[in-house]
């Protein structure tokens, strides 16, 4: 019989780390993603996010954060994609590490971006779980760049960046909410990549790649 899977190729898509499995939140997750949202990702009033989706109320957050997943999915297609891959720590959703690309056969480019809530920070899964899809955006989708960016005081995801290679990208002035907001880009090549320690365990990947129309890839 057909499965979930076979007609919607994200979903079996699984990246394993030494401590982290990174797959697609499916709506039965939902519920625990929020709780990990609520449960704190930054200090209050000083939101590093684009949109500033944590400092609405719970009744807002809720569906806001159902309507974004949905959002994501209704909107892949092979030239333009975001994969919100959530974060299992020992059994437990903990957050979520994006990768996105438009017009990725002929860019090569992936975009990423994450959060964890604040009890998981600081322990080095930040940059498990980056080092993670940037692994599989060069090793299996053929992509030669990852960019990402950070309000130029996030430290903690521009340390994630650094330690992992990024250079920085230049920067630029905008607003993310009411207030004037200095961004700044990062961009890692696949040769500058500090790899980690480790290699990444991947599953599900031929079926999406189908997908993509990358079937064909080198690896
Ligand atoms: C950004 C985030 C995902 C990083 O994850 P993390 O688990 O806290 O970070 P890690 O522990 O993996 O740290 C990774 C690297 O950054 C460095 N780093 C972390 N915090 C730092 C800080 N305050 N100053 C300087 N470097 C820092 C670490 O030393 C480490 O580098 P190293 O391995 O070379 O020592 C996480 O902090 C988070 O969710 N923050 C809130 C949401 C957010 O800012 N999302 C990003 C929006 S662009």
């Amino acid at each position: 019989m057909t499965s979930l899977t076979d007609i919607w190729p994200a979903f079996g898509l699984t990246l394993t780390t030494p401590r982290l499995r990174l797959k697609s939140v499916h709506d039965a997750d939902l519920p625990a993603l929020f709780d990990a949202a609520r449960s704190g990702i930054h200090e209050p009033g000083r939101s590093p996010f684009s949109t500033p989706w944590t400092e609405v109320p719970a009744e807002e957050l809720g569906p806001n954060m159902a309507r974004w997943h949905w959002n994501c999915r209704s909107n892949t297609t092979p030239e333009s994609w975001t994969l919100l891959l959530g974060i299992w720590h020992d059994g437990e959703i903990i957050g979520c590490q994006d990768i996105g690309a438009k017009n990725l056969k002929v860019l090569k480019t992936v975009g990423t971006g994450s959060w964890l809530k604040q009890s998981a920070q600081g322990l080095g899964l930040g940059k498990e779980m980056r080092a993670a899809v940037v692994s599989y955006a060069f090793d299996y989708l053929g992509a030669d760049v990852a960019e990402s960016e950070a309000a130029a005081w996030n430290e903690k995801s521009l340390g994630v960046s650094r330690s992992l290679g990024y250079e920085l990208n230049g920067s630029y002035r905008t607003n993310w909410g009411p207030e004037a907001e200095e961004v700044q880009r990062v961009r890692l090549t696949k040769d500058a990549f500090k790899r980690p320690d480790w290699t990444l365990k991947v599953e599900g990947h031929e079926p999406w790649a189908k997908f993509l129309g990358l079937e064909q890839q080198q690896r």
